[in-house]
C-alpha cells in the first residue's frame, strides 16, 4: 500500500469549503455502498450557513445512483440541490422533488457516465469520492461501489478523497477499472464472460489534481429488506418456475445463461427462489448491484460468480464478506456501471433480466417509476439498460397493492419506461404471461388471465370489450378510469369499463 502522505489531510468542513455555489460535482456511491459520507454532510451545514446569511448555496449532484442519507437526505433537507441525477431512493429528497422543490432528471444509468464526458451535464468542478486507499502517485483503490466515480475523476478539476478506514486494503484487486474511447474512436468491449477482467484494480489520477484527503471509518448506510411474505415467495416461485420450463423445454441452454437482478424486496424474494429451486443450475450473475441474497447464494454454490457495479450488503453481510475476502474476490468483480450495465455487453452474454414494475398495462408497457403517472418513485436505474437487451426480459410485481385498493395491472400505463416492444414476461403472484410472439389482443388476455387479481379481471376485460377497436383496442376516453378513481375516492374498484 501506498497510502499518500503528501496530499493535504482536512477536515469535512475544510473540503467543503472549498465548494462554491453552482459548482457541479460527481459524488461516489451507487446505492448506499461506497457512497461519499462525511463531505457532503459538512457541504449541508455549509448550505443551511450560507442560506442563514442570505447568501445562494446550491450544487448539481451527480452520483452513480442512490447513495446514503447522508448525501441526499442531508442536502436535499438544506435545500442545497441544484439538479440531482441519475437516481434517487431518499424520502425527503423524493418529498422534495415531488414538490418541486429540487430538480431532478432521470437517466439510464450505463449511459450516466458518457454523457458526463460528452459534457452533457455542464462542467464538474469536483470529484467526491470514498477509497479505502489513495497513493501519492494518483492510484485511488475504490470501497463497495464503483459507479461512475472513474469517471468522475477524470473528468472533474479537483478530487477530493474520504479515506475510509472501516476497509480493508485487501479490498485491492475486486475492482476492474476500464472506461471506453468516446466515438468517433469507440471500439467493442472485451468482456465475453461475466468472469473476464479487463481493466485495472484502481483509479488512476493525476495527483496534482487530489486538492485534499479526509479520514473517515464509517460503514456504508445499507438499509435491511422486508422479510418475504406470501405474495414475495409466490412471484419468486413463479419466476423459477418459468425459467425452469424454459430450461426444459431447449430455450435456454442446459449450461443456463447470467441472470441480471433488480432492486428491492420482491427482487431479493426473487433470487431467495431461484436459489431453492433443484431445477436451476448454479448460476453466474451479469447485474448492478450484489445485495444480502447474492452473498447467501454464493456460501451455498447456487451463485458461481456475481459481476456488478457495488456491493450493497447490510453491515453485518459485509464483516462476514471481510472474513473471508479472499473466497468471494474469486467469485465477485466491480465494474464501473457503464459496463455492468452495458447493452453491448448485456446482448452478447445473454442475460436473463429480472426488474420490478410498478404498474404493467393490458399491452406489455412498464411503469417503473412513477406513482399514478406523477410521483416519482425512485427512478429507471438500470432497468432499460437491461431489458432493452436482454435474452429474456422479465417484469415481476405484486398483482395489487395498497391493500387492493391499486391494481398493477391497468388498460393503459400512466407513466411509460419499458414498451411492449421490450418486455418478453410479466410475472406476479397470480400466474405467469409469457407475452413472447403474441399481438396486443392476445398479450392483453394472457396478462388479464394470467396476471391481474381475480378482482379486477372482470373490470379490465370489459376494458378490451370485443377488442375491435384496433390493432391495439386501446379507448382513450377510458384509459386512465381506473386511475382517476383511485386519485378521487382510493380505490380502484368497481370502475364502469
Ligand atoms: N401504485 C402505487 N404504489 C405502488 C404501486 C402502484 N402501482 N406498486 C407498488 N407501490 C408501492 C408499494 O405499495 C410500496 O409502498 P410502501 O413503501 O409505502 O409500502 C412501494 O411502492 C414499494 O413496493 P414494493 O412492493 O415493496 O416493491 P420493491 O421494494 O421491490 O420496489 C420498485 C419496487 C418498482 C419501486 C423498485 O423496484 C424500483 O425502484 N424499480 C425501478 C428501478 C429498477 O428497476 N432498478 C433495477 C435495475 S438493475
Amino acid at each position: 500500500m501506498l497510502t499518500a502522505t503528501q496530499i493535504p489531510v482536512l477536515s469535512a468542513e475544510e473540503a467543503a469549503a472549498m465548494v462554491g455555489n453552482g459548482d457541479i460535482i460527481g459524488f461516489s456511491g451507487f446505492t448506499p455502498a461506497g457512497a461519499a459520507k462525511e463531505i457532503p454532510t459538512a457541504l449541508a451545514k455549509r448550505a443551511v450557513a450560507e442560506h442563514d446569511a442570505g447568501r445562494d448555496f446550491k450544487v448539481g449532484i451527480v452520483t452513480g445512483a442512490s447513495t446514503g442519507d447522508s448525501l441526499d437526505g442531508e442536502l436535499a433537507r438544506a435545500n442545497a440541490v441544484l439538479f440531482r441525477t441519475p437516481y434517487q431512493s431518499n424520502a425527503h429528497l423524493r418529498a422534495a422533488i415531488n414538490k418541486g422543490e429540487a430538480c431532478f432528471f432521470d437517466m439510464h444509468l450505463s449511459m450516466l457516465p458518457q454523457a458526463a464526458r460528452y459534457g452533457h451535464l455542464g462542467k464538474f468542478s469536483f470529484a467526491i469520492v470514498e477509497a479505502s486507499d489513495v497513493s501519492d502517485d494518483g492510484e485511488i483503490t475504490l470501497t463497495t461501489s464503483v459507479g461512475a466515480s472513474n469517471t468522475f475523476c477524470t473528468i472533474a478539476d479537483k478530487i477530493l478523497i474520504e479515506l475510509n478506514e472501516y476497509h480493508p486494503a485487501e479490498l485491492k484487486g475486486l475492482h476492474d477499472i476500464y472506461e471506453p474511447l468516446d466515438p468517433p474512436h469507440r471500439r467493442e468491449i472485451p468482456i465475453y464472460t461475466c468472469r473476464d477482467r479487463i481493466g485495472s484494480t484502481a483509479v488512476k489520477v493525476d495527483p496534482s489534481k487530489i486538492v485534499g484527503i479526509v479520514k473517515t471509518n464509517r460503514p456504508d448506510e445499507v438499509g435491511g429488506f422486508k422479510d418475504p411474505d406470501p405474495t414475495t415467495l409466490k412471484i419468486g416461485e413463479n419466476v423459477a418456475t418459468f425459467l425452469a420450463k424454459e430450461l426444459e423445454e431447449g430455450r435456454i441452454p442446459k449450461e443456463f445463461l447470467p441472470i441480471q437482478s433488480g432492486v428491492g424486496n420482491i427482487a431479493n424474494a426473487v433470487l431467495g427462489a431461484l436459489g431453492a429451486n433443484p431445477k436451476i443450475p448454479p448460476f453466474e450473475m451479469y447485474s448492478e448491484v450484489i445485495q444480502d441474497s447474492v452473498i447467501g447464494l454464493m456460501k451455498s454454490g447456487d451463485i458461481t460468480f456475481g459481476s456488478g457495479t457495488s456491493l450493497t450488503v447490510s453491515p453485518d453481510m459485509l464483516k462476514e464478506i471481510y472474513a473471508d475476502l479472499d473466497f468471494f474476490k474469486e467469485r465477485m468483480v466491480l465494474r464501473p456501471q457503464e459496463l455492468s450495465n452495458n447493452p453491448e455487453i448485456v446482448r452478447r452474454l445473454g442475460i436473463i433480466t429480472i426488474n420490478t414494475a410498478i404498474e404493467v398495462d393490458i399491452f406489455g408497457n412498464v411503469n417503473s417509476t412513477h406513482v399514478m403517472g406523477q410521483n416519482l418513485m425512485n427512478g429507471i436505474g438500470g432497468s432499460g439498460d437491461f431489458t432493452r437487451n436482454a435474452y429474456i426480459s422479465i417484469f415481476t410485481c405484486p398483482s395489487i397493492a395498497k391493500g387492493g385498493a391499486i391494481s398493477t395491472i391497468v388498460p393503459l400505463v400512466a407513466h411509460l419506461d419499458h414498451s411492449e416492444h421490450s418486455v418478453n414476461v410479466v410475472i406476479t403472484e397470480q400466474g405467469i404471461a409469457d407475452l413472447r410472439g403474441k399481438d396486443p389482443v392476445g398479450r392483453a388476455r394472457e396478462i388479464i388471465n394470467k396476471c391481474a387479481h381475480p378482482e379486477y379481471r372482470e373490470q379490465l376485460l370489459a376494458y378490451l370489450g370485443d377488442a375491435k377497436n384496433g390493432h391495439t383496442p386501446q379507448t382513450l376516453g377510458k384509459a386512465f378510469a381506473m386511475h382517476q378513481a383511485f386519485m378521487e375516492k382510493k380505490d380502484m374498484r368497481g370502475v364502469e369499463m
